[in-house]
């Protein structure tokens, strides 16, 4: 008799140490992915949870800058003690490369390099692990969210068509994939003058009619303010340098809806 061929399987490993791991997926670089993840880590610890940052965006890490941290993480001699900075327990490829050293990974390289960023971290008492993806569907991002497991994602993404044309290349990888997709986000959606008016420079309404689309969650707009670029620039994120900013409130609203999601 022949075996029906089955597909495969894969066996998703949690990250040991925190009670959640919530994924920040973009399908293209540039849309604020890094800048969102680190704004909602803060925020999320001014709700009064205790929270991880893993910049698992290989290609480009960025949370040495983002948090400015240029120390190297020391070893308990089985793992590797993450930085605490801001309160938030951190973790990144950058911090054991040199920020100038181009990363030219191969497949067997990016895998024991996901390996070692959630088994081999000794991350402690944590209600959630936000992890920075790496942008995109390709083999990386695949071979990640099979790999581990992960408790929700957040897909973010500006108005333009051509970046929403991979939003929906990415809701269909997490759906397939079974990886529960928290809902989507519209960053930079629109600008907003001294006339008080909002100018949707990149197109409006995209990134919620694509939520509608798919049945998923449309979770907020986040508009541009060059303070956001600047304030992270800086290594001290917008939520944490000035949480009364118009973009910080947005951040705190919605990490006390995640907060009430998990907690
Ligand atoms: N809401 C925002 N308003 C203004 N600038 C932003 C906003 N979100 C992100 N940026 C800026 O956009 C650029 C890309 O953001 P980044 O988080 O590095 O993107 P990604 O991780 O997706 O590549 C950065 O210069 C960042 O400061
Ligand atoms: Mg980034």
């Amino acid at each position: 008799m022949i075996e029906k061929p089955r597909a495969k399987t894969f066996t998703k490993n949690p990250i040991i140490g925190t009670k959640f791991t919530i994924a920040v997926s973009s399908a293209k670089g540039g849309v604020g992915k890094s800048t969102f993840a680190s704004n909602l880590s803060l925020a999320l610890k001014k709700q009064g949870c205790k929270v991880g940052l893993l910049d698992a965006d290989i290609y480009g890490p960025s949370l040495p800058k983002l948090f400015d941290i240029g120390d190297k993480p020391e070893s308990d001699g089985q793992k590797l003690i993450p930085i605490l900075k801001y309160d938030i327990q951190c973790m990144s490829i950058g911090f054991l490369t040199d920020e100038q050293t181009p990363m030219i990974w191969r497949g067997p390289m990016v895998t024991s390099a996901i390996k070692t960023f959630t088994q081999k971290v000794a991350w402690k008492d944590l209600d959630f692990i936000i992890v920075d993806m790496p942008p995109g569907t390709g083999d990386t991002q695949l071979t990640f969210t099979q790999e581990v497991k992960m408790d929700g994602v957040i897909i973010i993404s500006t108005p333009q068509e051509i970046a929403l044309q991979d939003v929906k290349r990415g809701i269909k990888m997490f759906d397939k994939l079974e990886t529960k997709i928290i809902g989507l986000i519209d960053n930079m959606s629109f600008f907003k003058g001294d006339d008080g008016k909002k100018y949707h420079i990149f197109g409006e309404g995209g990134v919620k009619k694509t939520a509608e689309e798919f049945k998923k969650d449309f979770l907020c707009e986040i508009p541009l303010d060059p303070e956001v670029g600047k304030q992270g620039d800086k290594g001290i994120p917008i939520v944490e340098s000035n949480p009364e900013n118009e973009v910080s409130k947005i951040y705190l609203e919605l990490a006390s809806k995640i907060k009430n999601l998990y907690l």
